[in-house]
């Protein structure tokens, strides 16, 4: 089976899944959206009341906002896959119970293994309990750690810093330096290294001087 053949299966899966009373509610199954090839996984927590219509993660204003994170780190929605912890949306938009967390993470592992990203960029505390339990968002956020055999960078959920606006400069500078991470990441398990614009303009910007100076 092909990765893209994998995620349509977990999709399926998903679509009928009774594991957890969360499937009562459900109007349509949210499994997460992206590329098979992703490099970057993005995992949020769980379907809100726009994500359960439309059967998309992220197409409420926490997905608003997280467009404009992803596009201030130069990285496009259609270059990365954005799941969450639970697939269904839990009712009036409640943080997910340990027992539907348990019930629903063989999906997202299945996800995980199928996908294999460089990097997993958690979005929010249930995200990040999953592979740094125990930790503190506060302290932790926008460091990127070894957690296996990948990586992973805790951040605030894009919701949280609508909503407590003192959050907004930590999420926006965690995001932007996601391009060197992932070059990082990508250095530390052997793939392709690609320099950014960005960095491709600094180094045209070191250089100009001294080619100014030998005149
Ligand atoms: N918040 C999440 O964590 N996930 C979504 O899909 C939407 C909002």
């Amino acid at each position: 089976m092909t990765a893209e053949e994998m995620l349509a299966q977990i999709a399926k899966d998903v679509s009928v899944c009774t594991n957890c009373a969360l499937h009562e509610g459900r109007k349509k199954s949210v499994p997460g959206d992206g590329p098979a090839d992703a490099e970057i996984m993005f995992i949020g927590e769980g379907p809100g009341f726009h994500e359960n219509e439309q059967g998309r993660p992220f197409v409420g204003a926490a997905g608003k906002f997280l467009d404009q994170l992803l596009a201030q780190a130069g990285v496009t929605r259609a270059e990365v896959f954005i799941a969450n912890v639970v697939k269904c949306r839990p009712p009036g938009n409640r943080d997910p119970l340990p027992e539907e967390l348990a019930a629903c993470d063989f999906h997202l592992e299945a996800q995980i293994r199928a996908i294999n990203p460089s990097i997993i960029v958690t979005l929010g505390r249930f995200s990040m309990n999953k592979f740094i339990p125990g930790a503190k968002i506060s302290a932790i956020h926008g460091q990127m750690q070894k957690v296996g055999e990948r990586f992973v960078i805790p951040m605030f959920h894009p919701a949280a810093a609508l909503h407590q606006p003192p959050l907004k400069p930590s999420i926006l500078a965690d995001f932007a330096k996601l391009p060197d991470q992932l070059n990082e990441a990508r250095a530390a398990l052997g793939r392709k290294v690609v320099i950014t614009k960005k960095k491709e303009a600094a180094v045209q910007q070191d250089e100009k001087p001294k080619q100014l100076n030998m005149f």
